[in-house]
């Protein structure tokens, strides 16, 4: 299927393009009423995410109702732990939790890599119809967590303003941590192919927690593993997402993939000279400037498209979209993307 609008996968690439694609993180959610609509129609999040046909709906709707150029598949970054033998649940209001954790050699000796074939075949059917349902309107963009993330989840069993305790493993523990990284690592990238094979157009690895980490320790413990993903994705263009980690964009600049996710605290000229030339950068305006009056809103997404330069950028902004921020606001940011040329 050849798509109409290919300008994210253009411009991923490197290419020249007509104007900036532009979509946003978290663009498949609780902001809009009509997904609120279907998730109260089944049981929660989860049910949701594991109902392909659902999936499949709530993924396109952005596409329609905001104009994004891309969906991106309704799902989490969760279902690898839950792959691999640790099940979560979504908590209203809380966040993710689970159950079991992983803290030492016995715990470790009770989970699996995961088998998206049978694990996840969930998700790769959302795929598969999403693809069919978009009928190459835009691409879809697949995604996973990058091991650090995950390791959080699986050490912390639910989320976590510091993650001390994984962190603490690090250090204590680096033996085993290094173990639980590479499988899911090859969880992961098990996971991502079989993603790629139902249709995925692009993949994007989701750092959250990188920030947290000091350069050295993302280094051994967080770029060692994402690194690996990199190398063993080559079908699709990458995207790497690592939030809060200004210091090791100099390394990422040297990663196997074609784009960087940057947040609204790095600035795009010094992330620009840090990564080089090579790379497609995207992102970066603060998520609550979409709070703001609409004049102010467009000034701001200009600056930020300036900033660029209207050449290997993909418009985002610099982390997920907050659930209370209105739709139309939303359209104020895409549409001041679509109509700006650099
Ligand atoms: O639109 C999209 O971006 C696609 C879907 C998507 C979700 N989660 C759906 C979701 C994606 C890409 C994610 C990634 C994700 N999940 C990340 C990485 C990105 C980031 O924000 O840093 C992380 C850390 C998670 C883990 C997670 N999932 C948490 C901490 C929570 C609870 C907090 C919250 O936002 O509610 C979730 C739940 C979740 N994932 C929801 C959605 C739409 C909300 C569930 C609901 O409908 O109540």
């Amino acid at each position: 299927m050849t798509l109409q609008n290919d300008l994210l996968i253009r411009a991923a690439k490197g290419e020249k393009t007509e104007r900036v694609p532009v979509w946003l993180m978290r663009q498949a959610g609780r902001i809009l009423p009509e997904y609120r609509a279907v998730r109260s129609s089944v049981s929660g999040f989860i049910e949701l995410a594991k109902t392909p046909e659902l999936a499949a709906e709530v993924t396109i709707q952005p596409v329609d109702l905001l104009g994004v150029d891309a969906a991106i598949i309704f799902s989490d970054i969760l279902v690898i732990p839950e792959a691999m033998g640790l099940p979560y649940q979504m908590v209203e209001k809380k966040g993710p939790w689970f159950e079991n954790t992983v803290s030492s050699t016995s715990d470790l000796a009770k989970i699996h890599l995961a088998e998206p074939e049978q694990d996840l075949s969930y998700v790769l059917d959302a795929i598969k119809i999403t693809k069919k349902e978009l009928n190459g309107r835009v691409p879809l963009i697949g995604f996973a967590g990058a091991p650090w993330t995950i390791f959080s989840y699986m050490v912390e069993g639910a989320g976590s303003k510091t993650f001390s305790k994984a962190k603490k493993m690090l250090y204590a523990e680096p033996e085993l941590s290094h173990q639980l990284l590479q499988m899911i690592t090859e969880s992961t990238i098990r996971y991502l192919k079989a993603q790629i094979e139902a249709g995925a157009d692009l993949i994007q690895i989701f750092d959250s927690w990188a920030g947290i980490l000091s350069p050295e320790q993302y280094d051994t413990f967080g770029l060692k593993y994402i690194s690996q993903i990199c190398n063993a994705i080559n079908d699709v263009p990458v995207t790497v997402f690592a939030k809060g980690a200004f210091f090791a964009r100099k390394r990422m600049g040297t990663l196997n993939c074609e784009t960087i996710g940057l947040d609204w605290n790095m600035s795009v000229s010094a992330s620009r000279r840090l990564i080089g030339d090579s790379k497609t950068l995207q992102g970066n305006l603060d998520p609550c400037v979409l709070y703001s009056s609409d004049e102010e809103i467009e000034k701001r997404t200009i600056q930020m498209l300036e900033a660029f330069g209207g050449h290997k950028h993909i418009a985002n902004l610099g982390h997920g979209v907050y659930p209370d921020i209105h739709p139309d606001k939303v359209k104020v940011f895409i549409e001041t993307v679509k109509n700006w040329r650099a």
